[in-house]
């Protein structure tokens, strides 16, 4: 079990991280949800050792990571938000070099070396330098190198962004499997919200420096049960209708979205109404629908900003 608690971090005059508390346990996937600033990356750096917290403690089973380094971090695989590997050597020379790092050798160490080119899909670019490669191929060597000491827990760092949809799929498909058929301890950071929802058990909300929700994906979407979210999709977005919706008693947000608006209210029974609305603002509606609530949902109604940026 991994745990830290009271985590500040400041730099300079910046408290990147105020007052933070969370834990990992054995088997579990957990999903550490927060849009682009909100500190995540700094908060897994501590987790993971690579920097010091300005005040608290993180603990490995109990007792103080930094009186038992070199054992944590063979329990800890870490895949950065910025690509670690060597772009003038070879797919199989860069697993070939970490896996040293490691102490691993011989036969041993080949015999890993192999299975993570066929785990990652590039056995047949093993021969080619990384400097060649697509993002994704990229993103998923640099997750073969994080697995190759076979740590644990695995903890990663918006290892989606930028890639193409493929790639995409398959290593969060990839992650589910290390989860379920190995028992790894996963910690996955993004500001997707479906990846979260796909990937993770529990999930902690960050924002600002500073959990603002944290639960089971079930509990974490109550906090906004009593709300029904209405998808509005129309022809064209118009200035006196979105005024309109917001003067609603009923209505308590309203947001733009990409094919019109996003409408929560504690109502469900706002179908007319909002189809009245846009008549009388000679906005044409190709479609409502009413939604269940989503992670989005949480995060707007908690900062009243979008996850997005
Ligand atoms: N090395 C650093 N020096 C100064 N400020 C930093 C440093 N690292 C992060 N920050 C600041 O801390 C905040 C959180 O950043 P970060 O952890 O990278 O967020 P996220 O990973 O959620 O996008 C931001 O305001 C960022 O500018
Ligand atoms: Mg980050």
């Amino acid at each position: 079990m991994i745990e830290m608690d009271q985590i500040y971090k400041s730099f300079g005059s910046v408290e990147a991280i105020k007052d933070v508390g969370i834990y990992l346990q054995k088997g579990e996937a957990v999903g550490l949800l927060g849009p682009n600033g909100a500190g995540k990356s700094t908060l897994i750096d501590m987790l993971t050792s690579l920097t010091k917290p300005t005040k608290g403690q993180v603990r490995f089973n109990g007792k103080n990571v930094y009186g038992q380094l070199t054992q944590f971090r063979t329990q800890i695989g870490v895949v950065p938000q910025e690509l670690a590997l060597y772009s003038d050597l070879t797919a199989e020379e860069n697993l070939l070099f970490f896996g040293k790092a490691y102490k691993l050798k011989g036969t041993k160490l080949k015999q890993k070396v192999k299975e993570l080119l066929q785990l990652v899909e590039l056995e047949e670019r093993k021969k080619d330098r990384v400097k060649t490669f697509s993002g994704g191929m990229k993103r998923r060597l640099n997750l073969a190198i994080a697995l190759i000491h076979e740590p644990a827990y695995l903890v990663l760092d918006e290892p989606t962004v930028g890639i193409d949809p493929h790639s995409r799929r398959y290593l969060l498909d990839l992650i589910k499997r290390l989860q379920l058929e190995r028992g790894t301890t996963v910690l996955y950071t993004s500001h997707y919200m479906e990846e979260v929802e796909f990937l993770c058990d529990r999930i902690y909300v960050l924002d600002r420096g500073s959990i603002i929700a944290s639960g089971t994906q079930e509990e974490i979407k109550n906090i906004v049960s009593q709300e029904y979210i209405y998808k509005l999709l129309v022809a064209e977005k118009n200035a006196q209708l979105e005024q309109k919706l917001n003067e609603q008693e009923q209505i308590h947000g309203v947001y733009e979205t990409e094919e019109g608006y996003r409408i929560a209210s504690y109502s469900g029974a706002l179908f007319e109404k909002i189809i009245q609305l846009a008549s009388d603002s000679n906005v044409q509606v190709l479609g409502i629908h009413i939604q269940e609530s989503t992670l989005e949902d949480v995060f707007l109604y908690l900062t009243g900003r979008s996850l997005r940026d």
